[in-house]
């Protein structure tokens, strides 16, 4: 009995102090990050922890009144943690906001605690063209496989590569990217002699890599997802494949710059098809790039880091639009169809599907000042997923 009027006492007091007009302080402005902080895929997490965190050093940790607070969760590539996460960090940490999402299991698994608390989800990496569908609260500002996939199979038969055998890691961006690339090709008068899947989880490439030897193609095109490539590459190396005369093709992860200058010789020449280049030629980029760098040890940002920097910028701006106020709807409404000149170039969120519209560079890589760079030297503009165009016309 005692507890309850001293409880009373203090409600009591807590009202009179809002009314001698002393606002109660805002409440703080929570985003969960849940990425995957530990295990093969922890490249992931720490370039988009680091731009994230950069974009919130460079514009204030305060934004309409209330103080952002960042709240790092570790997923361990896991999706049954991170739906366990999700929903503890909606539930008992009261975020306004869930962010981060390494890979598409990872986003999949989460998807639906975003639409049961009505709380938007940004995915920072995650690239599955479907992730978007999973929750009508998620907005995506990183990019999706057959976006960035369209450029290289459009490349690829201009330029004497007419054979092509295919190796993607087995899961559904593998599957979009591989299915992109077959439909594009074949339509412009290319041949897949060869298709091969690899394991997720610590994959082994040279019994596929043999394969590809035995098919004789002109070139391999590769999707895995960006941690894998540095195995890929060396192995691909080790089997003489670079001296064998077959090119290697495929979207920008398997020579994403997180580890692109460790890769070597084996990466020159190599041509991708990618939204984000460390080497891209704009004042707003080598602004990002240096900071980015100063703020990391010299560590250089890659296209992870860069998803992760323009989704706190368009969060920045609808908290701002929102002024604040606590509404995940009237959050997510904001986020939808902001526009603006991103490190990588023209980037646009698009209201009806949620997901991210951006050049698509064709990139070689070359060396540049000692050190290997994705060097751009042509581009599709303003690219939308292809897989939700083709079914908004198809409506
Ligand atoms: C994904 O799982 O969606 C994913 C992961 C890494 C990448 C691209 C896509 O480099």
């Amino acid at each position: 009995m005692r507890l309850v009027a001293l409880l009373r006492n203090l409600a009591v007091v807590g009202m009179s102090t809002l009314a001698a007009g002393k606002a109660a302080p805002a409440e703080p402005f929570r985003i969960g990050l849940v990425m995957p902080m530990t295990g093969q895929f922890s490249a992931i997490a720490r370039q988009m922890e680091a731009g994230a965190r950069l974009f919130i050093s460079q514009n204030g940790d305060s934004v309409a009144g209330r103080r952002v607070e960042l709240i790092v969760k570790d997923d361990g590539g896991n999706p049954e943690v991170s739906r366990r996460i999700s929903q503890e960090l909606v539930v008992r940490d009261k975020v306004d906001v869930l962010a981060g999402y390494g890979l598409t299991p990872l986003a999949m698994a989460a998807a639906p605690v975003a639409t049961q608390a009505k709380t938007p989800m940004l995915v920072l990496n995650a690239a599955t063209s479907s992730v978007t569908e999973a929750s009508p609260f998620i907005v995506r500002t990183s990019m999706t496989l057959p976006q960035v996939t369209l450029g290289i199979a459009e490349w690829a038969p201009k330029n004497k590569i007419k054979k092509v055998v295919t190796l993607v890691t087995d899961y559904a961006p593998g599957i979009d990217a591989e299915r992109t690339f077959k439909e594009r090709f074949v339509a412009r008068g290319g041949e897949i002699v060869g298709s091969v899947r690899v394991p997720l989880h610590g994959p082994d490439f040279a019994p596929f890599l043999q394969r590809v030897t035995d098919a004789a193609p002109d070139a391999v095109f590769v999707f895995v997802p960006a941690p894998t490539a540095p195995v890929l590459m060396k192995q691909f190396s080790e089997r003489g494949l670079d001296k064998s005369g077959i090119r290697l093709i495929g979207p920008g992860d398997m020579v994403d710059d997180d580890s692109l200058n460790a890769m070597g010789d084996v990466a020159l020449g190599v041509v991708t098809s990618h939204h984000y280049s460390a080497a891209h030629d704009s004042e707003a980029n080598r602004a990002f790039v240096a900071a980015f760098r100063k703020a990391n040890n010299g560590m250089r940002p890659n296209f992870i880091a860069v998803g992760a920097y323009d989704g706190m910028r368009i969060l920045y701006a609808a908290i701002k639009a929102t002024n604040g106020v606590k509404s995940g709807e009237a959050l997510l409404e904001q986020m939808k169809g902001q526009s603006f000149e991103s490190p990588r170039g023209l980037l646009s969120v698009d209201s009806q599907t949620r997901d991210v519209v951006q050049d698509v560079y064709i990139r070689k890589v070359e060396r540049v000042n000692g050190e290997l760079y994705n060097v751009e030297f042509d581009a599709l503009k303003q690219v939308k997923d292809p897989v939700k165009a083709a079914k908004a016309v198809a409506r």
